[in-house]
């Protein structure tokens, strides 16, 4: 074995899987103003961008080859209530931020997260009625979220809520308004996972959460639920499918990717990105290192695209190389 492993030519040529820049998609946040540029205290290196530095951002990562973005707002608190009604207005945050991208930069990929937790009062996902989160209600707002996002210039609507039902639904509210090629990921397997501690902060839909998500997210304990999971959002439709966390859950996406042969994503979520950069400032790992590795082990379970923080670095990592 370690005659192949001798030279550097010869581990590239024998390597399976490799990275590439054409793999990544980049998590943006968003905020109102102008020229504003926020740190997120829990994600070191990630700021939420008002939508002028946005399209600024977003055409510096195209110049190094990133073709995707996704976007996720942090909104005003003041326009945050029970019903996250904010999530259907055609001028919100998110619906803006879409256009202003399509305008710049017509061929960049819009992953256009869909759920209620950033317009949500209780910093839920859905409708919360009694202290319960009512299935079918949210549903319908997703679907109404959908395509005003849509309708703004969305090219993947990606739904992140774990509501019942809600891909085939959404599926026919975007046929019915004419916007048949426009895409669905569904975050298939979702869990309900302490890793997305940071995200909450960077949207400040955290301070607000009330319980947690378990009704609806996954048990981190369950593998053939996901099987299942996918297996109905597949048949209501969807395009692509993400698994989510990413590193801790790498058995689900190979089982994903293996069971279905689908385009099979995954996002290596807040937590992850913060997890391997406080031990990169403590000097107790290598920052560039422990990435790259982290998002290798990603395409060798299977994935066909990666949501990471990281992205923009990864990419001039990848340059440099
Ligand atoms: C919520 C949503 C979450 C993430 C993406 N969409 C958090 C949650 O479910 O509470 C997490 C992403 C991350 O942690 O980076 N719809």
């Amino acid at each position: 074995m370690r005659r192949l492993r001798g030279a550097a030519w010869s581990r590239n040529l024998v390597a399976e899987t490799s990275l590439s820049v054409r793999d990544l998609i980049w998590p943006v946040f968003l905020i109102e103003g102008e020229c504003c540029c926020q740190d997120v205290p829990s994600m070191p290196g990630v700021a939420r961008f008002s939508l002028d530095r946005l399209v600024d951002a977003v055409g510096e990562a195209k110049d190094l080859g990133i073709h995707a973005v996704a976007l996720f707002p942090c909104i005003d608190p003041a326009l945050k209530s029970p019903d996250g009604r904010e999530a259907i207005n055609p001028e919100n945050l998110m619906c803006r931020a879409i256009r202003a991208l399509k305008a710049a930069h017509p061929d960049v990929g819009l992953f256009c997260d869909v759920a209620l937790d950033p317009y949500n009062s209780d910093g839920h996902d859905g409708i919360v009625r009694d202290g319960l989160i009512v299935n079918d209600e949210t549903v319908e707002m997703l679907v109404r979220q959908s395509v005003v996002q849509a309708e703004a210039g969305a090219d993947v609507i990606a739904p992140s809520d774990m509501m019942d039902g809600r891909i085939g639904t959404i599926r026919d509210g975007l046929e019915a308004a004419g916007h048949t090629n426009v895409q669905i990921m569904s975050y298939g397997p979702k869990y309900a996972s302490a890793y997305y501690g940071p995200f909450r902060d960077a949207v400040g839909s955290g301070g607000a959460l009330k319980g947690d998500k378990k009704t609806y997210q996954m048990d981190p304990a369950n593998t053939d639920e996901a099987l299942r999971e996918v297996a109905m959002d597949l048949e209501e439709g969807a395009d692509s499918i993400m698994v989510k966390p990413g590193l801790p859950y790498l058995d689900i996406l190979r089982r994903v990717h293996e069971t279905f042969s689908v385009p099979t994503l995954v996002y290596q979520v807040s937590g992850e990105y913060a997890m391997i950069k406080a031990a990169a400032a403590n000097g107790w790992l290598d920052n560039d290192k422990a990435i790259l590795e982290s998002l290798l082990a990603f395409k060798r379970a299977g994935a066909c695209g990666i949501f990471t923080y990281a992205a923009v670095e990864v990419a001039h990592l990848l340059k440099d190389a």
